[in-house]
């Protein structure tokens, strides 16, 4: 943030995205500026192939976005996607007050900082960068799920649970190394998980239990919400782009797949046309064939079914059933544009699921109103929440709180 914007970079397998929020004279933070530009395989599931390349884009995305902006990007809110981003659930259990008192004593801050450090340093795999820490609740004898720190109450045992995000160092220092190429600074670095589901789902969706899923060119991200935290994050490497791949095997070209997909397939049986039949041209350019729209769907429906399956087992990795998550799930990601997708993910899943495009920001949401758009509008969100220095996950109240102390800092720049 450099006082007058802030600025978010979703390096996706398909495209980067750069988008800007301003603050407005009415003191309401708004989307004023997007960029962006092809990536065309510089990067694989997450990972960055040729710095070079993704470094290009990156300064295409960020120009693109500034010829509307007064001022000029000069850092930016990165996410990081991929295998390698992975969640863990630490405890940390610890007695309470010295160990020569018998009996309870009293929660000291000392106490829940040695159970959160307990919890934090459970099994994290070497190499590992961490990119969140999330406090999810405490337990004292008799009592769980506290969502406050309970000191002051009288126990003999203190539990903390953690929940960890990380990713591979390595991976996370070429993405970074990308943007510093591209002459910019990073501000912070979220996983796309977080930052989709940040930018699609209510605070109360988050309470009740809520599954995000943002399925991609390349990775489909699964986040799970409880009480108002993050329970769960993981990545799928399964997304669009390996639906294309599938019916390029009809024969024909990668373009002719694209577009088969995104204007004619649907992922679900119940919205297949049996009557209905179009003329391809063949791979090669030589004439043209005849493929009928149940063909093109079953193809595209077998793959969305993987997908979703695979979604399912991320889900259950979280612990909570369906009865535990009654805001069912909600998709994003520019895959989730195919007809049916929602309906195929709730056979699979057997949850309630919805369409989620990001919102968040009060005005001027049309730049962004599409679900390609989530990761890049939730990273703002999240480097709203940084700015604010609040450790808080309502978006609501946060805006409110992070507004006018951002609208004091500018009123000292400007
Ligand atoms: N109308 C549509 N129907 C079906 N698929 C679509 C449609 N529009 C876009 N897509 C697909 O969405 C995918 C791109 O989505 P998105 O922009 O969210 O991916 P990304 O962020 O670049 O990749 P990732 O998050 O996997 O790294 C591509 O596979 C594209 O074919
Ligand atoms: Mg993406």
């Amino acid at each position: 943030m450099n006082g007058h914007l802030l600025a978010s970079l979703d390096i996706g397998t398909g495209k980067v995205i750069c988008a800007v929020a301003e603050l407005s004279p009415e003191q309401e933070f708004c989307v004023t500026a997007v960029g962006q530009e092809e990536l065309g395989g510089a990067l694989r599931r997450g990972m960055v192939v040729s710095v070079k390349k993704v470094a290009a884009a990156i300064e295409s995305a960020i120009e693109e976005a500034e010829l509307v902006l007064p001022w000029s990007v000069e850092d930016v809110f990165l996410s990081v996607s991929g295998e390698h981003v992975r969640g863990f659930a630490g405890t940390g259990t610890v007695s309470v007050g010295s160990s020569d008192e018998q009996g309870a004593s009293e929660i000291t801050r000392e106490d829940v900082a040695k159970a959160e450090e307990a919890a934090r340093a459970v099994g994290l795999p070497a190499g590992c960068r961490v990119l969140e820490t999330i406090r999810r609740d405490y337990a004292v004898d008799g009592f769980e799920r506290l969502r406050e720190p309970p000191m002051g109450l009288n126990a003999e045992q203190l539990s903390a649970r953690i929940y960890t995000v990380i990713s591979d160092k390595v991976a996370t220092q070429n993405l970074e190394q990308c943007v510093r190429q591209a002459d910019r600074f990073v501000s912070g670095v979220y996983p796309s998980a977080l930052a989709s589901g940040m930018a699609v789902l209510s605070e109360d969706e988050m309470e009740m239990g809520v599954v995000a899923v943002d399925v991609g060119a390349g990775t489909t991200d699964v986040a799970v919400f409880k009480d108002g935290t993050l329970a769960h994050l993981g990545v799928v490497s399964l997304g669009g782009d390996l639906i294309t791949s599938d019916l390029q095997s009809l024969r024909v070209s990668l373009q002719e797949a694209e577009k088969l997909k995104t204007k004619w397939a649907v992922a679900s049986d119940s919205m297949v046309d049996a009557k209905k039949s179009m003329k391809v041209p063949r791979l090669g350019g030589r004439g043209t064939f005849t493929v009928s729209h149940a063909v093109v769907s079953q193809i595209v429906i077998q793959r969305v079914e993987e997908i979703f399956e695979a979604v399912s087992r991320e889900i259950s990795k979280s612990g909570l059933d369906s009865t535990e998550l009654p805001g069912g799930m909600v998709v994003t990601g520019g895959s989730s544009r195919l007809p049916g997708l929602v309906e195929a993910a709730g056979e699979v899943t057997g949850l309630p699921v919805e369409l989620g495009k990001p919102t968040g920001f009060e005005t001027a949401t049309e730049l962004v109103s599409s679900p390609e758009y989530s990761t890049a509008v939730g990273l703002l969100l999240l480097g709203l929440r940084k700015v604010g220095e609040s450790e808080r996950w309502t978006r609501e109240r946060f805006f409110s709180e992070v507004k006018s102390k951002i609208a004091e800092i500018l009123k000292k720049l400007r």
